[in-house]
């Protein structure tokens, strides 16, 4: 048991057997907002030669998948779009969505809402949801901001929306347009990753079955990134991977993603009305390691806020992930990765401080 010595006297520090209380961040909108502010507090500034490299200028355009082709009755045109996304998903990890049906009008309204959620005051956005992984709605900044050691330039709200849906309480107009949105793109979602399916040699339904994807998780991940006075000593997102099977992420006209490709970061110009889609970890495990859950950042300038939607769709919380028995055996590759409860990577990944890696390391077979 702690004793306490009296206070005043020089022993009455903070107990060493005590955990420090939790931080109070303040958010990086209240931060960006302080008037005068032309330079960031230290601890926003991440070390130059980690993550500061230098970005690709080569045009090399990432592949874009035609998806009313993907869903088309004509069985040529199918297969060659799932030939097509087959090689987006081993060399790229990223890809363009385009012809996907989903209005252009529910893309400016889930981008709109959830601008004016970050306009909520800063003790009614604190005052929502928890903090854990697996509490439905998160609101924060940072990345993880209890463990991180040097903080983002990012405010953040996480919701569930499936296989349960959450919503805040305001702005009034969320829960309605969240709905609308999140059905719609987890149609195309659910789409695309039978096309994953198919293209690894793999029944069309093998992911979707094997994962329980009728109760699959999926979230709407709204970014803030507030203009940032010195953005080249700051980081909206620091590199990583996403956890899950398929993101599918927008923003307001805004850049400031950057992809690793071939060793080399490269930024990120989306087609408007378009998704911008990557696949997650657990695509990577599935497949073996055939396709790369690759690393991706994002980069803050001083000028405009940049708001991105992203929405992940992943396994049932309870499903186990390994690599696919087919793919083991056909080529006698031994398995890459260990079979693991999704759920228990996600909190896997969200006690991982960020070091420039991807979780799925932890759980990659010997080495
Ligand atoms: C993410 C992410 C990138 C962006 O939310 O996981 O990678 O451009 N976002 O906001
Ligand atoms: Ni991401």
């Amino acid at each position: 048991m702690a004793t306490t010595a009296p206070t005043g006297s020089p022993l009455s520090q903070p107990s060493l057997t005590h955990p420090p209380p939790p931080r109070k961040l303040t958010t990086v909108k209240a931060l960006s907002e302080s008037p005068g502010l032309s330079s960031i507090p230290s601890i926003y500034t991440f070390p130059k030669q980690t993550y500061h490299e230098p970005v690709s200028d080569t045009k090399e355009p990432i592949p874009t998948i035609d998806f009313s082709l993907l869903t088309s009755s004509h069985p040529g045109q199918r297969s060659k779009t799932i030939r097509e996304l087959g090689k987006a998903c081993r060399n790229w990890g990223f890809f363009m969505v385009t012809n996907h049906g989903v209005p252009e009008r529910m893309m400016k309204a889930i981008i709109e809402v959830c601008r004016e959620f970050f306009e909520l005051s800063e003790e009614e956005k604190r005052g929502i949801g928890g903090k854990h992984v697996l509490d439905p709605i998160r609101f924060g900044t940072s990345f993880n901001e209890s463990v991180d050691e040097i903080l983002c330039w990012r405010d953040y709200v996480k919701i569930f929306q499936h296989p349960e849906f959450h919503s805040p309480k305001k702005p009034p107009s969320f829960r309605e347009i969240a709905l609308e949105y999140s059905k719609r793109v987890r149609l195309v979602a659910r789409e695309i990753i039978r096309g994953i399916s198919e293209s690894l040699g793999l029944e069309k339904d093998y992911i979707d079955e094997t994962l329980n994807l009728e109760n699959g998780l999926q979230l709407i991940a709204a970014n803030l990134y507030p203009p940032c006075p010195r953005p080249e000593l700051a980081m909206g997102l620091p590199p990583h991977s996403d956890h899950g099977l398929l993101t599918l992420l927008i923003q307001n006209q805004i850049g400031g993603l950057q992809v690793q490709h071939k060793g080399k970061w490269l930024n990120i110009d989306p087609i408007p009305n378009s998704f911008l889609a990557n696949i997650g970890d657990h695509i990577e495990i599935l497949s073996n390691g055939k396709y790369k859950s690759v690393l991706h950042r994002a980069v803050v300038n001083n000028r405009d806020v940049r708001i991105s939607i992203a929405v992940p769709h992943g396994p049932a919380l309870d499903a186990i992930v390994s690599p696919a028995s087919k793919l083991v055996e056909d080529v006698g590759n031994p398995p890459a990765y260990g079979a693991m409860k999704y759920k228990e990577y996600l909190e896997l990944q969200q006690g991982t401080m960020l070091n420039g890696k991807s979780c799925l390391e932890r759980i990659r077979n010997g080495d």
